[in-house]
């Protein structure tokens, strides 16, 4: 193996944190990312455990101890700080971030989101789905801006809708592959193949217009 310099990174989460499992076992992969620490705002949250359980740092910083959503963000920048990240990615962090926060993480703040954004920002998208009867979802990596949801997309996933769905099924199968695009693009940072500055990202040295598409399961037929 050669050795290959490692882009450490901070993991946020609030709930189960299958995203973050599919990063760690990325990494255990040969993936070129040290994680550095999980914090998560829930002390339940199983992210935790997995993390625990990988043998990586983790840390609670739980919302309610705080009067304000500016001195929340300030402790958790304070902390994630004190982890020297390069890249910071929000695993279902179900938080609203502030503008203070979002600008200091800038270009290096990433999050995933279970629609095809711009379409289904915030909360139920599955439910959402379902009920305007779209044929077709997906999920998004992006990265995050003050706007809720709003950020430059970089790769989405395209996901079918079957007629006998329902939101459970749907979600499985959306989260399924919101476990191949995270660490894809989570490598890219690491590989030096997408470069952001000041919000303009450049990827394989070329400006990045929109998102990248990949198919259902495209990554894994591919090998
Ligand atoms: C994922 O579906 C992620 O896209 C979503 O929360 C879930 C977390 O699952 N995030 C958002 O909705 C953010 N707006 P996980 O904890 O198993 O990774």
């Amino acid at each position: 193996m050669s050795e290959t310099v490692k882009l450490p990174i901070v993991v946020l989460v609030s709930g189960s944190g299958s995203n973050l499992q599919a990063i760690i076992d990325a990494a255990d992969s040969g993936l070129p990312v040290e994680i550095r620490a999980v914090i998560s705002n829930r002390a339940e949250a199983f992210g935790l455990t997995r993390a625990e359980r990988a043998g990586i740092a983790t840390a609670v910083l739980d919302h309610q101890a705080f009067q304000t959503r500016e001195a929340y963000d300030r402790e958790l920048v304070r902390l994630i700080d004190s982890y020297q990240p390069g890249l910071v990615v929000l695993a279902g962090f179900m938080r609203i971030l502030t503008p203070q926060f979002v600008n200091h993480y800038r270009d290096r703040l990433l999050n995933i989101h279970p629609s095809l954004l711009p379409n289904y920002r915030g909360l139920h998208t599955h439910r959402r789905v379902l009920e305007a009867g779209d044929r077709e979802h997906g999920a998004s990596v992006h990265l995050v801006t003050e706007e809720l949801d709003g950020g430059p997309l970089l790769l989405q996933v395209r996901v079918p809708v079957e007629a006998d769905d329902d939101e459970e099924t749907l979600a499985a199968r959306v989260l399924s592959q919101e476990h191949i695009i995270y660490p894809t693009v989570i490598g890219w940072f690491a590989e030096g193949r997408i470069k952001v500055r000041n919000g303009t990202i450049q990827f394989d040295g070329k400006p990045l217009e929109g998102a990248l598409t990949m198919p259902f399961n495209g990554f894994r037929d591919a090998g």
